[in-house]
C-alpha cells in the first residue's frame, strides 16, 4: 500500500469505529456554513486533529471536524471545515478528508462554499446549483502514481449528478427559496480576483469564482461517487461594484444565508435518501 494509502485507510479506521458504521451521504461545508454541523441530532463530533494525518485547518470560520448523526431523520457525515490548497496544503492533504469520507462508505457528496458572483445577475446571498466547474487551479489532487480504486482518467462530462440537481431544485423550491445555477470557477487564491481577472472569467463562461470545492469534486469523481455542489454568492466579483472585498462580509453574508441554506440542504438530504 502506498503512504497516502496507508493514512487514508488509518484515518477511516479511527472515522468508522467513532461514528459506528457505514454512513452512505456526507456534506462538506464551505466557509461560513458550518453551522449546519450544529444541526445534526445524536451527533458525534470527531476534530480533525484528533485524526491520524490530518493536520490542524487554519481558516476562520473553519471549524475542522466531522460530524456524523442525523439530519432530517437521514444519516449523514458533515465535514465542517476543509484544507485549501491557499493555506499551503498539498494535493494530498486537500483531498484526504474525501478520501476518508468514501473509505467510510460515502457515496454520495455534497459539496458547498461561499464565492462572488461574475453572473452580473448574481447578488450576495444567493444560493447556486453547481452545473459545472472550470479547474483554474494549476493542481489536481489526481496527479501521481495510480490509486487503488480511483480511477487513472475520470470522466468529468457530467461531473454533477443530474438527478440530486434535481433533488436540490425541488427542496429549494419546497423550501420556498430561490436557487440559480452556474458554473463555478476555481483559482487558487489567497488573493480576491482583479477587476481583469473577473472580466477573464466571465468570457471563460464562469458564473461564480471561488477557492475550493474542485479539487474534492475531482476526487469523488475518480472514486465514483455522485456529487452535487452549492455555491453561497457573498459578494459581487471584484470590479463589478465599488466594494472592496474582505473576508470578514464573505463570513457576514454567509451569516445571514445560514438558515435558509440550512433549511435547503436538510430538505435536500430527505429528497435523496
Ligand atoms: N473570489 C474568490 N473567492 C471567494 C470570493 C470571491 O469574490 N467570495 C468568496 N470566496
Amino acid at each position: 500500500m502506498s503512504a497516502n494509502a496507508e493514512m487514508v485507510a488509518r484515518a477511516a479506521e479511527m472515522v468508522r469505529a467513532k461514528i459506528g458504521g457505514e454512513i452512505s451521504t456526507a456534506l462538506i461545508l464551505g466557509s461560513g456554513l458550518g453551522g449546519l454541523a450544529d444541526r445534526v441530532e445524536d451527533a458525534v463530533s470527531i476534530p480533525y486533529r484528533a485524526i491520524p494525518g490530518f493536520p490542524p485547518s487554519s481558516v476562520p470560520g473553519h471549524a475542522g471536524r466531522f460530524v456524523a448523526g442525523t439530519l432530517g431523520a437521514r444519516r449523514v457525515i458533515v465535514a465542517a471545515g476543509r484544507y485549501h490548497l491557499y493555506e499551503g496544503h498539498s494535493t494530498e492533504t486537500v483531498a484526504l478528508p474525501t478520501r476518508v469520507l468514501h473509505a467510510c462508505g460515502v457515496r454520495t457528496l455534497f459539496v458547498s462554499n461561499a464565492a462572488g458572483g461574475i453572473n452580473r445577475t448574481m447578488r450576495p446571498g444567493e444560493l447556486m446549483i453547481i452545473e459545472d466547474h472550470l479547474n483554474l487551479m494549476s493542481r489536481t489532487p489526481l496527479v501521481g502514481p495510480e490509486r487503488a480504486g480511483e480511477m487513472r482518467f475520470p470522466d468529468m462530462s457530467a461531473p454533477y449528478d443530474a438527478a440530486l440537481n434535481r433533488a436540490l431544485r425541488e427542496a429549494a423550491l419546497e423550501s420556498g427559496l430561490a436557487i440559480t445555477s452556474g458554473v463555478y470557477a476555481a483559482l487558487l487564491g489567497p488573493a480576491y480576483e482583479t477587476p481583469a481577472e473577473i472580466r477573464m472569467l466571465e468570457k471563460l463562461g464562469a458564473d461564480a469564482v471561488g477557492m475550493s470545492t474542485v479539487p474534492e469534486v475531482l476526487v469523488a469523481r475518480a472514486l465514483g461517487m455522485r456529487v452535487a455542489g452549492v455555491s453561497c454568492i457573498t459578494n459581487v466579483a471584484a470590479g463589478l461594484s465599488n466594494t472592496p472585498l474582505s473576508h470578514a462580509a464573505v463570513l457576514e453574508t454567509t451569516a445571514r444565508v445560514a438558515a435558509s441554506f440550512e433549511r435547503l440542504v436538510t430538505a435536500f438530504v430527505q429528497r435523496i435518501a
